[in-house]
This record gives structure tokens, sequence and C-alpha cells, in this order.
């Protein structure tokens, strides 16, 4: 870890037991442990769901459900979450950690492949969307859920600083970094929206649909 990461996670209020129970059992069943949100992102998107108090919630990309119980633990009492995964071998693992947080009757889990998934819920509306799967995707998630996002509603994309290689000249050809680049400039081109790109760790779009 960096020294500032270190840093900003020492002065940050600290996770709970359950999140600290979903990041260990990450590190120990599987190999990608760094694609976490971790304590830092995981208070903001608390924080940030407590200050938008979304009745519906969609989540793309849910790995072992820490951002997930975050974004829950931020939800108005009758809030719900739907968060969206494609790997069915999670499930057990995400369940156990919504259970261990308190949060399994706030949030629906629904294993599949997000575009697919989206068609079958295409009707329904919500206040805020997390999009943080495929990066080579992002372009379609964004179109996928945009009419799904209610006027004034949030749309907040992960990674969109990808290690900085989203501003090299010339842009790397792999398709990751190529869907990231592609959104940021969607979204910065559409007059639909106001955004703002947040250095928080990878790097946040906090996108809002105009009313
Ligand atoms: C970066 S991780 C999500 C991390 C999680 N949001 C967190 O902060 O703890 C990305 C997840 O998206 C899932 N994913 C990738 N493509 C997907 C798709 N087409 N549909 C649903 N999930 C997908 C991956 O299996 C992976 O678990």
């Amino acid at each position: 870890m960096e020294a500032s990461d270190r840093y900003i996670r020492e002065h940050s209020s600290g996770q709970t037991e359950a999140l600290a129970w979903i990041e260990r059992q990450t590190n120990i069943r599987t190999n990608h442990a760094r694609m976490l949100s971790g304590a830092v992102q995981g208070r903001f998107l608390t924080m940030l769901t407590e200050m938008i108090r979304p009745a519906r919630v969609l989540e793309i990309g849910t790995f072992t459900g820490y951002s997930a119980v975050c974004i829950a633990y931020g939800l108005p009492e009758d809030g719900h979450l739907d968060t969206l995964e494609i790997n069915d071998e999670l499930e057990d693992l995400i369940l156990e950690g919504f259970d261990r947080a308190g949060v399994s009757d706030k949030i629906s889990l629904l294993i599949g492949d997000a575009k697919k998934t989206l068609e079958r819920l295409k009707s329904g509306q919500y206040d805020m969307v997390y999009i943080d799967a495929n990066k080579r995707e992002y372009p379609e998630y964004y179109d996928l859920v945009f009419d799904m996002v209610r006027p004034g509603g949030y749309i907040l994309a992960d990674n969109v600083l990808w290690d900085g290689k989203v501003w090299l000249n010339p842009l790397p050809q792999d398709k990751q970094t190529q869907g990231i680049a592609a959104f940021n400039s969607i979204v910065a081109r559409d007059p639909r929206v106001e955004s703002v790109i947040l250095p928080v760790r990878d790097g946040l779009n906090l996108i809002r649909k105009k009313p």
C-alpha cells in the first residue's frame, strides 16, 4: 500500500466486522482481491448513498459483495439494491457476507450476464446506479441503464482513471483501456448529464442525469 493510501485509510472511519470478514475471505478465496472497493471507497459509497437517499439502487458487478454491503448500509429504511454478478461461484460467499452484515433483506443478488439481466429489468426505475463490472463494456452498460435512471438520478462508475492509462498518448490498444476511455468521452460529451471525475482510489465518475 502506498504511504498516501495508508494515511487516508488511517484517517478515515474504519470498516465494520462484516466488511473486514468479506475482505479477509476475498483475500483467501479469490485471486482478484484488488477488485474489491476497500474501506475508504466503501465508506464513501455509504455516505454518498446516505446523501442521495435512493429508494432503488442498481449495482453492476458484485464480486464478493463488499460495495453492495456499503451501499446497503447507506440506504433508507425502505430502500433496496439490485446487484448483478456473472460469476455464480461467488454466490455463497456473497450471500454469507450480506447475512453477516445484516442487510440480506435489502439486497437482491441477480446472477448472470448483466447485459441480459438489464434487458429483463429495463422497465424498472433507479435513483442511483453503480457501474463496476467489465471495463470493456462500460459504454454498453451506460446505454442500457440510461433510461432506467430517473431524471435527477445518479450513475457512479468505478476505475475510470484505470491506473493512469486513460490519459496516455497514444492510448493503449487493450480493450479495457479503450472501453473506459470511450466511456469517459461519451459522458463528457453527453448533454443529458453533468459529471465530475473524483480521484478516489482508481477514479470514480459521478454522473447526474439532468432533471
Ligand atoms: C471490480 S469487480 C466488482 C467489485 C465490487 N463492486 C466491489 O467493489 O467490491 C467486477 C465484477 O464484475 C463481474 N462482471 C464482469 N462482467 C460482468 C457481466 N457482464 N455481468 C455481470 N457481472 C460481471 C466480475 O465477475 C467481477 O466480480
